[in-house]
């Protein structure tokens, strides 16, 4: 069992991204080999202040570590220092197809109505992460829901690969969703998904968040007047209740029921309170990690170079299997 994933450098972590994929990430470590890196490499699909990047990579490495990612025992890396990830990317460029490429529906959300002025490199982002799974022979790969289609994807260009060349140069890779939360919604709308690119701040909870900032959005957050159901059913037509029982329950390691359980028939003036409690609790020491970490540029810089140097050597197999079964002749003997 190998076990990799990616997040995008592109600003700080938010709940979302700790319940859907940073608490999975840090429970495997202690069931199998895991790499996690910085996707910085796809964050250049949209334009980014170079400046902004470089203190972006940075911040999410401290972040990470912050949230138990531990860089002693997990490869932890960003993708910008190991060549094989943007090598691959363009071998898989002639396996992909441009059909299977224009039925991924978060190209078309984040290219919006001027998909004409999206940069290529956010049409061909999903291969270039086939190539950051396939590239490591990874057999699960920890994410949220919103990235089950670019999964399957993976899974298509490495059947067509191993299949068009005559050879099992990719394992098979799947999708690995925990038992938490794969969907954290935002505050104000129940129907939208907590995300950094939300104007509203309000919308969101960031790890870097304080604990009266916490407090208040909670507080603040959407709901509606009823108090909750004693069923999960119940919650179904009611996005911003089922959002917040979400959150409490992937937080507790608890199924809604359990958590209707507690708090059925209570309305969201004593909920909402007890939800604010334990995010505080849980991200506390998160947060106070992070500021301590985001200081320490050298030290972050040296485990991310470590990091890379271990991924550089566990890549490299793979990539010099890909070119030998399409003939290219290449540098067999880089160093790594
Ligand atoms: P991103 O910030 O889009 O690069 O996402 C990083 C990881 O967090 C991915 O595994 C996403 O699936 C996950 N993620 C992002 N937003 C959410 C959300 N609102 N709910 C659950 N998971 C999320
Ligand atoms: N596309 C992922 C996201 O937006 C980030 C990512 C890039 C990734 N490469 C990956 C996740 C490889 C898992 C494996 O969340």
């Amino acid at each position: 069992m190998r076990v990799l994933s990616g997040i995008q450098t592109t600003g700080n972590l938010h709940l979302g991204n700790y319940l859907g994929a940073i608490k999975n990430w840090v429970k495997m470590q202690d069931e199998a080999e895991c790499l996690y890196f910085l996707a910085d490499l796809h964050a250049i699909t949209v334009h980014n202040d170079p400046a902004e990047l470089r203190r972006n990579t940075r911040e999410m490495a401290a972040a990470l570590i912050a949230a138990g990612i531990d860089p002693e025992r997990s490869t932890l890396f960003n993708q910008a220092q190991v060549p094989a990830h943007a090598e691959l990317a363009w071998l898989l460029n002639g396996t992909a197809r441009i059909g299977w490429m224009n039925r991924m529906t978060q190209f078309k959300e984040k290219s919006g109505k001027n998909r004409e002025a999206a940069s290529v490199g956010l049409y061909v982002y999903p291969v270039l992460m086939a190539a950051d799974i396939l590239l490591y022979q990874a057999t699960h790969v920890p994410v949220g829901d919103d990235q089950r289609q670019h999964l399957e994807l993976t899974r298509d260009i490495a059947v067509k690969f191993n299949a068009d060349f005559g050879r099992e140069v990719f394992t098979m890779p799947q999708p690995y969703f925990g038992a938490t939360a794969t969907r954290v919604m935002s505050l104000r709308d129940g129907s939208a998904k907590m995300s950094k690119s939300d104007p509203s701040d309000m919308s969101r909870i960031n790890l870097s968040d304080d604990s009266d900032s916490v407090a208040q959005k909670v507080r603040k957050a959407k709901t509606d007047p009823e108090p909750l159901p004693d069923t999960v059913e119940a919650l179904e037509a009611r996005p911003e209740a089922r959002n917040l029982v979400n959150i409490y329950a992937s937080l507790s390691d608890q199924t809604l029921e359990q958590v209707l359980g507690q708090y059925a028939g209570q309305g969201f003036g004593q909920f909402k309170p007890a939800l604010a409690d334990l995010l505080v609790e849980t991200l506390r020491p998160i947060t106070a990690r992070f500021n301590e970490l985001r200081g320490e540029g050298a030290e972050l810089d040296a485990i991310l170079q470590r990091g890379a140097e271990k991924a550089r050597a566990l890549a490299q197999p793979t990539l010099d299997a890909a070119y030998q079964a399409l003939g290219l002749v290449h540098a067999t003997s880089r160093a790594t």
